[in-house]
């Protein structure tokens, strides 16, 4: 296979676990390069479901190897964790799973931080996983940041957290929030430290040299095109960049290297916390939701729920420079007899046929639908695109023409053969 960077075309959850999954087996290497355990990725091996947070979901593969690459927020604690819970599902990590010297910690006093700036700004609050993300990545602009080199090295990483949890303390004081304790966070950081020291590597030269070996790489992207910090919906987005050319500075393999880029959407939109969602709407999020889905895969969050937004995935099309598109989710859409689709935008007499930039504008957009006849027709155990309602195939033919990439991959249920390929 190529080398191939996935990434998520709208807000997140897209499906992109399970597509990952998919792709593997022609993969050698799947990479993680940015966000952390604020991902949930779901996996569904037969009837066992898996949810990976910063390990990527190649490891469900046996003989695959899989990378934490150096653009990835690490909360040690989570990762020994992930790794253990794996570990007793009879999936060995141990060998095959690689993780960065150089990606920077996730530590307390970057969630509880993280949880006291949400409740400072009120009904402005992002509605953020509470993983400490944002405060991680602001430590690594500001230059302050603790590294996985730094973790596995006892005395230097000692000194460093002793002066970074003074000083945290004293932010947290002016909080109103309970000061950490040195002692117990520097114990349990070095025993995860300890446990997490075999897996540690040079990521970027190990990358490199599978490149020269020919070896095909498979980018696993974490969140969606709308939360990247650059050209997400902020400040209601994450703190890294979601999109494909977060790959190659979060993993150290140069752009030249990479194929082709696969964007993952759901046949219609969720998004998970605040901030806008163009084509919101309350009855189909009833409806998914007494589907019994849409629930956050990594906070239990119900989904919002819209129906498909073109202009957003077409902005991501533009963005990540998307050739393939993986749709999923389509089942569930099965029991519409009407789906609409987001053609356009209007906003005070005026068109527009592409994402605006001022959050304000957005959100006093109202979206411009082009209907479509549902096909009413169970599409789960389908196992082949000719043999997809006629119907359906309009629609995803219509997502392929508005988007603007080809259509490569439908999805019709979350295990590995409810897959089409065309
Ligand atoms: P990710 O973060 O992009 O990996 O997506 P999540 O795992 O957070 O959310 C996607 C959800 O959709 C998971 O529960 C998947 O098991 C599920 N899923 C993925 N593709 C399909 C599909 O085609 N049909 C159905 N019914 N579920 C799917
Ligand atoms: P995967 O990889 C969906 C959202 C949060 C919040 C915003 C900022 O499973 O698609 P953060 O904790 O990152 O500071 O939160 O981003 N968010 C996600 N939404 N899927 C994710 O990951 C997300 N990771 C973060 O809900 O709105
Ligand atoms: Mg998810």
């Amino acid at each position: 296979m190529a080398n191939t960077i996935l990434v998520g075309a709208q807000w997140g959850d897209e499906g992109k676990g399970k597509i990952i999954d998919v792709l593997t087996e022609e993969a050698d290497v799947i990479v993680r390069s940015q966000g952390g355990n604020n991902a949930g990725h779901t996996v569904f091996v037969g009837k066992q479901k898996y949810v990976l947070h910063l390990v990527p979901s190649g490891i469900l593969h046996r003989g695959k190897r899989c990378v934490i690459g150096n653009g990835v927020v690490v909360d040690p604690i989570s990762l020994v964790e992930e790794i253990e819970g794996l570990r007793k599902l009879g999936v060995k990590a141990r060998g095959r799973l690689f993780l960065s010297e150089t990606a920077h910690l996730v530590l307390p006093y970057h969630r509880e931080l993280d949880a006291q700036r949400e409740v400072l700004k009120g009904r402005q609050k992002i509605g953020t996983t509470k993983r400490g993300i944002g405060p991680a990545y602001g430590d690594k602009a500001a230059r302050v940041g603790l590294r996985v080199i730094d973790l596995v090295q006892p005395q230097r990483f000692e000194d460093k957290l002793r002066q970074r949890i003074k000083e945290n303390n004293g932010v947290l004081k002016a909080f109103g929030a309970k000061p950490l304790s040195f002692a117990r966070v520097h114990a349990a950081y070095r025993a995860a430290g300890d446990y997490l020291k075999p897996f540690v590597s040079n990521t970027v030269t190990l990358l490199h040299q599978a490149c020269l070996r020919g070896e095909s790489i498979l980018f696993e992207g974490a969140q969606g095109t709308f939360l990247d910090i650059d050209h997400g919906t902020y400040p209601y987005v994450t703190s890294s960049n979601t999109t494909a050319g977060g790959a190659c500075t979060g993993s150290g393999v140069p752009p030249h290297r990479i194929d082709r880029v696969v964007g993952v959407m759901k046949a219609y939109t969720t998004r998970v916390g605040e901030g806008p969602l163009p084509t919101e709407n309350a009855e189909i999020a009833d409806m998914l939701h007494a589907m019994g889905r849409e629930f956050g895969a990594t906070t239990g969050r119900p989904r919002r729920c819209g129906w498909f937004d073109s202009v957003a995935t077409r902005h991501a099309a533009m963005v990540n420079g998307i050739d393939d598109l993986a749709v999923t989710n389509i089942d569930g859409l099965d029991a519409l007899e009407t789906i609409k689709v987001c053609i356009g935008y209007r906003l005070g007499g005026k068109r527009y046929d592409y994402f605006p930039s001022d959050l304000e504008a957005l959100s006093g957009c109202v979206p411009i639908y082009a209907e479509f006849p549902g096909w009413r027709t169970p599409t789960s155990t389908i196992k082949s695109w000719k043999k997809l309602p006629a119907a359906c195939r309009a629609y995803l033919k219509a997502l392929e023409d508005l988007t603007g990439a080809r259509l490569a991959i439908a999805s019709v249920g979350p295990a590995r053969d409810q897959t089409m390929f065309l």
